[in-house]
């Protein structure tokens, strides 16, 4: 579709009822991720004197972004990291805590933040945990010793450990990822896909043994484009199976050679790649005659430029405490890609049912911070925001009407895409993205089966500059508008959205 004029607005519909239902939003799909990995921990959210540290060393300018972005679940130690971590050094008198290479970053790791820091800072920022165990250079016995040290209340070696470290009650935590990226060579103590699923199914087995309420999460895939993508995921759960609960997916995406549109459409390759996965775990449930689903844990996505050297420093040393490390500055069109990314996982929340934003703090992050300066929202901070705090209660089943265009990495595309949620207090939200980089698209929807509505709250991301991004310097550069104008009229939604824009939009119904 050409517009020579430029200035017309496209056309774009939505269709909707609130009796075609997709399902339920599980809170866990607004998760984050905290890695030992560059600043994240270390000055991100951990800084003992820091003017804003409280008693634990916590920064708490740090803790009221990560409450206000609505995180609901942060995975951690690692990513990469873990896949060479003791958790033995991170616990007890933080003076005998071993300095230690951490090969995965080529950094030192200083210890002085371990599972016990974290479940502070998880009970401090209103999020649950999501532990993950090394199963690169560690196996099962490792696995169950933590697990011992964390869940069991006491009267055992690793309970009692735990309770002469200040921490009396069981930590409890529920939900655990079972290594991580096992399928990429780049790992520490990388497996086959029969050594890891045996690996996997054996520890699966041994922790529930422990612990049978455990929700627990095998790794799948680390990206799309793994040359085992798919065959990974039926080995790993021909032999887990029935003892895990979800398979990983992890997926990245990056603007390449100026190809805006490829990168605004980098939603079409998630969509490919729960599909994907989705038919694989189905394929094997088919199989087993099990009546068991597995789900998606989409423990790893976001927009991380990763052509980029992962030392933002290029004279930095090798082996420093907390370099800055994958500190990606982020645009308003990488943050129109993050909306995109989150439109699709809840499109997908029948199966999709825990996510996380890879990372939270300074490490390809939606919050920024200086040592001993101050911490700010990225761009990327706002859909994210507006998606985990509005995008709760029933995802409605969407027809869109747009017109495409054509994008070299993922085929024809729409213009318009969009989620529409229903939340329990009668709150229709829609979340609605314009990839077309210059011309607003009107965006109509019959809203007629939901009784009457209005008025609408709209709000979105955009801006002449899609380069524009908040520095140290210039924080609040970029940051939501309201949109005036749209409205509802004889049960119909007018909404004019902005050339490469990410919009809200809160319509009231009738209780
Ligand atoms: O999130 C950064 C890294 O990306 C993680 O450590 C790893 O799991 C993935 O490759």
């Amino acid at each position: 579709m050409t517009d020579p004029e430029g200035d017309t607005p496209l056309a774009g519909a939505v269709h909707l009822d609130p009796r075609f239902t997709v399902g339920e939003v599980n809170p866990r799909l607004f998760g984050s991720f905290v890695e030992h990995l560059g600043r994240c921990v270390h000055t991100g959210v951990f800084e003992p004197g820091h003017p804003a540290a409280d008693e634990d060393g916590l920064r708490t300018d740090v803790l009221a972004l990560i409450r206000e972005l609505g995180v609901t679940m942060v995975r951690y130690p690692g990513g990469n990291f873990v896949s060479g971590y003791r958790w033995e050094d991170g616990v007890g008198p933080a003076e005998h805590r071993p300095r230690r290479l951490d090969a995965a970053w080529r950094a030192v790791e200083t210890n002085q933040f371990g599972l016990n820091e974290f479940m502070r800072f998880a009970g401090k920022a209103w999020v649950e945990p999501m532990q993950a165990v090394n199963l690169g250079t560690r196996g099962l016995q490792e696995a169950l010793d933590l697990l011992e040290y964390t869940n069991h209340p006491g009267g055992t070696a690793w309970s009692e450990l735990r309770r002469s470290h200040g921490v009396d009650k069981p930590h409890n935590i529920r939900l655990w990822c079972l290594g991580n990226e096992m399928d990429g060579p780049w790992q520490t103590g990388h497996k086959t896909a029969e050594e890891y699923g045996r690996l996997a199914a054996v520890t699966a087995k041994a922790m529930r043994d422990l612990d049978p309420g455990l929700e627990l999460v095998a790794c799948g895939s680390s990206s799309r484009a793994m040359p085992t993508f798919g065959s990974w995921e039926a080995t790993v759960l021909e032999h887990a199976y029935d003892v895990v609960d979800f398979v990983s997916c992890h997926a990245y995406y990056e603007e390449k050679d100026g190809d805006v549109d490829s990168f605004l459409a980098s939603a079409a390759d998630m969509e490919e790649f729960i599909d994907g996965v989705v038919a694989t775990a189905d394929h094997i449930r088919a199989k087993r005659h099990s009546a068991k689903r597995i789900n998606l844990s989409f423990d790893e996505w976001n927009v991380w430029y990763q052509s980029r050297p992962f030392n933002n420093d290029a004279d930095a040393p090798d082996w420093s405490v907390a370099p800055r490390q994958l500190e990606d500055v982020y645009s308003v069109t990488d943050a129109v890609v993050v909306g995109s990314l989150l439109i699709t996982l809840l499109r997908h929340c029948d199966r999709v049912t825990a996510a996380c934003l890879a990372q939270l703090v300074n490490v390809i992050a939606p919050i920024m911070t200086e040592p001993g300066g101050p911490a700010w929202r990225q761009t990327t901070f706002y859909p994210f925001a507006e998606a985990a705090c509005n995008g709760r209660g029933q995802v409605l089943r969407l027809d869109v009407d747009s017109p495409g265009h054509d994008t070299a990495l993922h085929g024809r595309v729409l213009l318009l895409h969009a989620t529409a949620v229903q939340d329990e207090d009668g709150t229709l939200t829609v979340f609605a993205v314009n990839r077309d980089t210059t011309r607003p698209l009107e965006l109509t929807a019959d809203l007629r089966a939901f009784g009457p509505a209005g008025p609408v709250l709209h709000t979105t991301l955009s801006d002449p500059d899609r380069h524009a991004a908040n520095t140290l310097r210039q924080q609040d550069r970029v940051t939501p508008s309201q949109v005036t104008g749209t409205r509802v009229a004889d049960g119909r939604l007018t909404a004019l959205l902005p050339p490469l824009s990410w919009s809200t939009l809160r319509i009231a119904l009738a209780p």
